[in-house]
């Protein structure tokens, strides 16, 4: 295909984003019939169109001199069509223009399939923005006493995405845990281990276990106050190093990891450190309170010490306790340095819940007044609530209990058709995975801070935008290729015709996998995984949309056969692609 030399610009890829060069293409036209309007600044003014229009210039905000009337007239009255451009509508501030279907279909389809197949890396909708980037990602970071059910289900998932988003944009990722595994409530579980512990209980499942120590301990200690005074002493014995006091301590913490490395395995989540507040130095955290100390950031409270960050409307925040013992946001600051020292990261993440919003402002506020100039570049991304969460028969869980049950719904709905049911390899584990599927869609359908009820109906139905639904339309495109064995091995795919791909849906489906790209981009600046979810729903419909008039089986003329069969595998591949982005595994058969 003859194509015309396209201006470049800056900030663009075509070879990873083929819709570049049409915006560009675009771009240069609208330049042209108004000067003294450059390439760059239209382009940044090329957006996609609603309904039906590929893409859209709102031609006010050139501030142009003139009505725009004549201003679109002027690009109306020059336009010849070329292999970008098929037409272009002036419709009252707003030029619409239409991609050129040959050239779209064939350079999208062409650059899919390279850039899943015929380079080892960078999957298609990959981009090298953060090219020599270095970020730190913590993320799900639970408790391992304290509320160890399901809260830290979002951050899991959501920072989950966010791992795989930055490294699909070029950083080098650190993904980070930063366990709950230390605090006060570690003397009190200590206090109530002795009483109500268990070695074998908590052998079998030591989350569990020591959350019903806390549960009972911490009954105890609203009734009698010595109970907190009796933790708090073991607390500090801790704190001190004392040996003896720490023993235990060491066998929880191992435990719970364990478990938890287990749960993370399945739900396709991995980390490449495990730390923990119990693992921030005394010295950092000292290091910085003489630091904030000298610079009459901090206030005496009958013992306490107290940063003062009322002037930024923060409030007052004891960053050490009158016996000397650490609290959470003294841990947070000491911990930030040392990561900082440690990592030289270019930027850090904390996946915490919109509840600690008040928290993670302070420390950043601390640690910003403290000079760090890398302070700038942490950023808290926050979730809402799930609400409702718990078994369907209405008990509060754990995440291995939701798993388990989503499994076992999956399960039994499989077994429900006994043909596909015996073609499938591993029940058990397609099921999971779909049950799985279903808990992080409901999770990362709607913008992170809105709070969400938890499902079980709506999260496992095959029905609606839900995630056995996506895996059906996955697993419908990975089934076309096995039902038309006769069509491959396909032609090298200069010699596929893409020409023949002429039918309005077909072009759906093409527009959008080009624009997977920009979907990836959009995420990255938004950290939102819903615009991820909403575009693989919206391929999945287009597909399914194509369905019965886009066929392969028992279509009579073998190129057009094959051509479409080549649009699907690209399709698959991108959703795929996607879907994997949010951690999930496209599967192959269900
Ligand atoms: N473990 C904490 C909790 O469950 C969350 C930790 C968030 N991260 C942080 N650096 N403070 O509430």
């Amino acid at each position: 295909m003859a194509t015309t030399a396209l201006p470049i610009v800056q900030g663009t890829d075509p070879s990873r984003c083929v819709l570049d060069a049409f915006r560009t293409a675009i771009a240069k036209r609208v330049a042209d019939a108004l000067p003294p309007l450059t390439v760059e600044q239209v382009y940044a003014g090329v957006d996609y169109g609603k309904k039906g229009v590929d893409f859209t210039v709102a031609l006010p905000r050139f501030r142009l001199p003139g009505k725009v009337d004549e201003l679109a007239k002027k690009v109306l009255d020059n336009f010849q069509p070329d292999e970008w451009v098929e037409a272009v509508v002036h419709d009252k501030a707003f030029l619409h223009f239409t991609c050129a279907t040959s050239g779209l279909t064939r350079l999208v389809l062409d650059q899919v399939h390279a850039l899943t197949n015929d380079t080892p890396e960078p999957e298609y909708g990959s981009n090298t923005t953060g090219r020599g980037k270095r970020i730190v990602i913590e993320y799900s970071s639970p408790n391992i006493a304290k509320s160890f059910h399901v809260g830290h289900l979002r951050s899991t998932i959501i920072g989950a995405f966010l791992a795989n988003l930055y490294k699909a944009s070029g950083w080098e990722v650190i993904s980070m845990n930063y366990l709950g595994d230390w605090g006060t409530q570690f003397g009190l579980i200590a206090v109530g281990f002795e009483k109500y512990g268990s070695r074998e209980a908590l052998e079998q499942d030591a989350i569990k276990h020591l959350f019903d120590v806390y549960v009972k301990v911490n009954a105890d200690a609203d009734k009698d106050p010595a109970v907190k005074v009796e933790a708090a002493a073991f607390f500090k014995r801790m704190e001190d190093g004392d040996e003896d006091a720490l023993k235990d301590w060491r066998v929880w913490r191992d435990l719970s990891i364990r478990k938890y490395e287990g749960e993370y395995a399945r739900l396709n989540v991995h980390f490449d450190v495990y730390t923990g507040e119990s693992r921030v130095s005394k010295e950092s955290m000292d290091n910085a309170l003489a630091q904030l100390d000298e610079m009459g950031l901090i206030e005496d409270e009958e013992g306490a010490k107290r940063v003062n960050l009322e002037k930024y409307k923060l409030g007052k925040a004891v960053v050490r306790k009158k016996d000397g013992t650490s609290i959470y946001l003294t841990r947070d600051i000491g911990g930030a340095i040392e990561r900082y020292e440690k990592y030289k990261f270019d930027k850090m993440i904390y996946v915490v819940s919109s509840q600690q919003d008040m928290h993670l402002s302070q420390f950043f506020k601390v640690l910003k007044l403290m000079g760090y100039e890398w302070a700038d570049h942490l950023e808290h991304v926050n979730y809402g609530l799930v609400l409702g969460m718990s078994t369907r028969k209405g008990t509060v869980v754990f995440l291995d209990q939701i798993i388990r049950e989503a499994t076992s719904v999956m399960h039994e709905h499989m077994k429900g058709n006994e043909d596909k049911y015996s073609s499938i390899e591993d029940p058990e584990a397609t099921s999971q995975e779909i049950g799985i599927t279903g808990i992080k869609i409901q999770d990362m359908a709607a913008k992170r801070i809105n709070n969400y009820t938890f499902n079980w109906d709506r999260m496992l139905s095959f029905e609606g935008d839900t995630g056995p639904y996506l895996q059906y339309a996955h697993v419908r495109l990975c089934s076309i290729s096995r039902k038309n064995p006769e069509l491959f091995p396909l032609p090298p795919r200069s010699q596929i015709d893409t020409t023949l791909l002429v039918e309005p849906a077909a072009r759906d489906i093409v527009f959008l996998l080009g624009s997977y790209p920009d979907v990836v981009k959009v995420a990255l600046r938004t950290h939102e995984p819903s615009g991820v979810v909403t575009f693989a729903f919206r391929l999945s419909h287009a597909i399914s949309a194509a369905w019965e008039t886009v066929i392969v089986k028992g279509e009579a003329d073998i190129e057009k056969a094959r051509a479409r069969m080549w649009m699907y595998l690209c399709a698959r591949d991108v959703l795929g692609a996607a879907m994997r982005l949010l951690s999930i595994t496209p599967l192959e058969r269900m």
